[in-house]
């Protein structure tokens, strides 16, 4: 239905105080991505899918709509490997990314196999308890176990998020066996590096 109309997976700009948003093509609805002038009830055409190396861009603002700080170097060369390695899934609606997952394969010496280790998992506000999420987390769980993970496994401070992982027979494993998440904390173990060899 709305083929051809190619390549708006770059974030939009926002036209305030039209309530807008347009790329090159159209203007179109900001939050369903329906073109001026479409009727709604052809919206909300949802997919998810791997992503591409036209998604990188999308997924960035993504990244940049959820946290209010950005790393020095940016993040399109970490999530342009992230798609190469295929390890990105991304969800659309009317051909609008608005939301991805990134898991990450690795072996594990302990279970004997793969597992994979699902980092980042966001769907933008406007799109949210319609779904996507836990279409998102489906797909990376199949693609993991097609891929041969004999496990999968997250870490989350999002107590919402948390939910929907147990809804998804995800178990919290900290106090079974005692066991905690740590995380390095990088600038001090520089710093400390730094003055052990100075
Ligand atoms: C976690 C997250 C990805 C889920 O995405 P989602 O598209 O809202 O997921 P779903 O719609 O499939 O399910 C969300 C659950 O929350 C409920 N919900 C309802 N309204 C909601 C809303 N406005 N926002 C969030 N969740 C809502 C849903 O009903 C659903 O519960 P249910 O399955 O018992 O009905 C999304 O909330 C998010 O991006 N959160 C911020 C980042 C985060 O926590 N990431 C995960 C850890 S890294």
């Amino acid at each position: 239905m709305f083929a051809g109309r190619g390549h708006h997976h770059s974030p939009p700009m926002k036209r305030a105080e039209f309530g807008a948003c347009e790329n090159a093509l159209f203007v179109f609805d900001c939050d369903t991505g329906v073109p001026e002038g479409y009727p709604w009830q052809l919206a909300d055409i949802r997919k998810v899918r791997r992503a591409e190396e036209i998604d990188a861009v999308a997924v960035d603002s993504l990244l940049s709509e959820w946290f209010d700080w950005t790393p020095s170097l940016g993040r399109l060369d970490s999530i342009r490997r992230a798609i190469m390695k295929r390890e990105l899934l991304v969800a659309e609606v009317n051909s609008l990314v608005i939301g991805f997952i990134h898991y990450v394969m690795h072996e594990d010496v302990i279970d004997g196999g793969l597992n994979s280790f699902i980092t980042a998992f966001y769907v933008s506000p406007a799109h949210r308890g319609k779904g996507v999420g836990t279409r998102l987390l489906e797909e990376s769980i199949e693609d993991s176990l097609s891929m041969g993970a004999v496990g999968v496994e997250t870490s989350t401070i999002f107590a919402s998020a948390k939910k929907l992982y147990e809804k998804h027979h995800f178990k919290e494993t900290l106090g079974d066996i005692g066991e905690v998440f740590l995380e390095l904390d990088l600038p001090e173990y520089l710093h400390a590096k730094k003055k052990e060899n100075a």
